[in-house]
């Protein structure tokens, strides 16, 4: 796990289509494009991310809630998204706090759209496009979050350390992150026995023949809408502007996008070394069965729940809440 260069995997992707930049330029060139398209269908896509995370977010600012917490908020949501981590905490019982929201992303089409979500909250704040290395010296805050981010940077040693610069003179701020793969859970025997018990998974080749999806493609060619899909438009951008000489297969996409998701996960005991001076206040996981909740059949579901609120570890998500010490150590 965490390889010396956790991009190296990439360069034989990158001799295959033969790609001019430094594999830490051509990551970040797929990064950005691919969520620029992903943007458009993003809560579509994600509608159980919407159903489930909500839940975490309120587990995780209660825990926050039961030590000290800072009685104004000025918050930093790092790779907002559509908004869902900061839509989710102004739903939890850390929201009467907050009082001031900046949204950071790498994508100004996914800033868009949380910022236009901005409206229902209420919040001033400043919306940057870019990465939480290069903000501007100076700024500070009580709370960061950053959910479902984590497994799409390749430096996270350098990421924490920049959170950590932004909590620098802040005892008792907060930092949550959640949705990323659990890496303390790889090969946990128990993982393998639950995802045995989801019903099996219909083969894709019997999927594509349903009436719903042949009829979706039927609309597809009448309206000339092939190639919309937000994989096409990616490739057809990463062509045109010179990133690469021949389109990406979806697996090829997610393996550069999602690089700890192939090198094991995120590991709530690594982490620890990385943020010398927090403490961790909780770590929580949800995905018992491999996916999440509102996908699985009741049954399952009320098994979900039941590991969640037992606090079991062993899910295929991770997420966590860290408070800065009062003093370094
Ligand atoms: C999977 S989406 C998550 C969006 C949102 N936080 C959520 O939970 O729905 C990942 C987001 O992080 C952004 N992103 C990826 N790498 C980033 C980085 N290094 N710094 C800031 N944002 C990043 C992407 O543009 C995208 O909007």
């Amino acid at each position: 796990m965490y390889m010396n260069d956790p991009l190296a995997p990439l360069e034989i992707i990158m001799r295959q289509h033969n790609v001019k930049l430094a594999a830490p330029e051509f990551h970040a060139a797929v990064n950005v494009c691919f969520h620029r398209f992903e943007s458009e269908v993003y809560d579509e896509i994600h509608r159980d991310m919407w159903e489930s995370l909500p839940q975490q977010v309120e587990l995780l600012a209660a825990d926050c809630m039961r030590g000290p917490v800072p009685d104004k908020i000025h918050m930093l949501d790092i790779g907002c998204g559509t908004g869902l981590a900061t839509d989710s905490l102004m739903r939890s019982s850390l929201a009467p706090r907050i009082q001031e929201i900046d949204l950071l992303d790498t994508s100004t089409a996914m800033l868009a759209r949380a910022e236009k979500r901005r409206e229902q909250w209420a919040k001033p704040g400043r919306t940057i496009e870019g990465i939480v290395e290069t903000l501007p010296p100076g700024a500070s805050y009580d709370l960061i979050v950053t959910s479902s981010v984590l497994h799409h940077v390749p430096d996270l040693p350098s990421f924490l350390k920049a959170v950590a610069g932004l909590q620098n003179a802040l005892p008792d701020a907060l930092f949550i992150h959640l949705q990323d793969p659990n890496g303390d859970s790889v090969g946990d025997p128990r993982k393998a026995e639950r995802a045995a018990e989801l019903p099996p998974a219909v083969p894709d080749s019997i999927a594509r023949f349903t009436p719903k999806r042949i009829l979706g493609r039927l609309m597809r060619e009448i309206k000339g809408e092939q190639g919309q899909d937000y994989i096409s438009k990616t490739n057809r951008e990463l062509i045109r502007t010179g990133v690469i000489a021949k389109p990406l297969s979806v697996e090829e996409i997610f393996s550069i996008t999602d690089i700890h998701v192939r090198d094991g996960g995120i590991s709530i005991e690594r982490m620890k070394a990385w943020l010398p001076d927090y403490e961790l206040v909780a770590q929580r996981s949800y995905g018992f069965f491999g996916g999440l909740s509102s996908n699985l059949p009741q049954a399952l579901r009320q098994r979900e729940e039941q590991y969640i609120q037992d606090g079991e570890l062993n899910g295929e998500h991770i997420a966590a809440a860290w408070r800065r010490l009062t003093s370094k150590r």
